[in-house]
């Protein structure tokens, strides 16, 4: 009865369907499937370009940190923080090892007053200036000679690694001071592969002292005849007659440790 009922209806087809309605919803639901919940506010996707640039900043800032913080140190931009005590000279050298700081110094020196004949690479002139590069003179344990040789010249017949010369350097006592000399004959004692001990400005200013009437010019067959060190009056006493242990102990003190070290093994050969 209902099944007649049914198929009586003019809106029914022989399939028992509505008129229209399809078997495959698919493309029904396709349109509710292709919409999106509305957005909610706030919570968009971020752009790319504005996360990229926040990580940027973040890392510029954590860098800024680290260099300019001073560790977070309550003291770090106080006065004595900023303008320590001790003054950077105290502290700077001593980093630095004195012969290498006089070095540094001499270079200039050497640059500007010697390098003209002993030409900057050391090696001078072949038969008219000789090498410092290597040469027994330069190398000598101490400078007793050599700092004679600066302040007041050289001429005469000399052996250079071999080499003989003759010629003419002027001195530089007037146009250089203890603290030139000195820094230039470290500077010439320690380049070009040459390893011998610092010369101090005391070193310089004793010998300049004890030879201030010299006017001429050092002969080199003469200075072989003085002792390589001993610029300083404690070294020279021997000559005068010998000293007391204690002296001598007291006059090994004031050597500088590198020439003290190179005089021990001396007496150890
Ligand atoms: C005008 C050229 C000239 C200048 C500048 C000059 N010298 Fe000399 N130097 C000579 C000559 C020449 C001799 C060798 C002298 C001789 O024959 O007796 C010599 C010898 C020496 C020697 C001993 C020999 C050797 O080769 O080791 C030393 C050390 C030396 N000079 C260091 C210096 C230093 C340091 C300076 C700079 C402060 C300097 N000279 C500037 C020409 C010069």
């Amino acid at each position: 009865m209902s099944e007649h009922a049914m198929s009586d209806s003019p809106n029914k087809n022989a399939s028992g369907l509505d008129r229209g309605e399809v078997t495959d919803v698919s493309d029904l639901h396709a349109a509710v499937l292709r919409e999106r919940p509305d957005p909610i506010e706030g919570r968009e996707p971020l752009n790319l370009w504005m996360v990229v640039f926040v990580a940027a900043l973040l890392f510029w800032a954590g860098t800024y940190l680290t260099h300019y913080s001073g560790g977070f140190r309550a003291d770090e931009f106080s006065e004595r923080q900023i303008n320590p005590l001790p003054p950077p000279s105290e502290s700077g050298p001593s980093t630095e090892d004195p012969t290498t700081k006089s070095a540094k110094e001499g270079m200039a020196v050497f640059l500007a007053q010697c390098s003209p004949c002993h030409q900057a690479d050391g090696n001078g002139v072949s038969g008219q200036f000789p090498p410092l590069a290597g040469s027994e003179w330069v190398l000598a344990e101490g400078p007793n000679r050599i700092i004679r040789i600066v302040l007041n010249g050289l001429s005469g017949p000399i052996q250079v690694k071999g080499s003989d010369y003759n010629g003419v350097m002027n001195g530089f006592r007037d146009s250089m001071d203890d603290k030139q000399i000195a820094n230039v004959l470290t500077y010439i004692r320690n380049s070009w592969g040459n390893k011998a001990g610092l010369v101090t400005p005391a070193e310089v200013a004793t010998l300049r002292a004890a030879t201030k009437d010299r006017t001429e010019a050092w002969v080199p067959a003469d200075l072989l005849k003085l002792p390589v060190s001993g610029g300083d009056a404690s070294a020279a006493a021997p000559a005068s007659g010998g000293l007391s242990p204690e002296a001598l102990k007291e006059a090994l003190k004031k050597l500088p440790p590198d020439e003290l070290k190179a005089l021990l093994q001396g007496l150890g050969n």
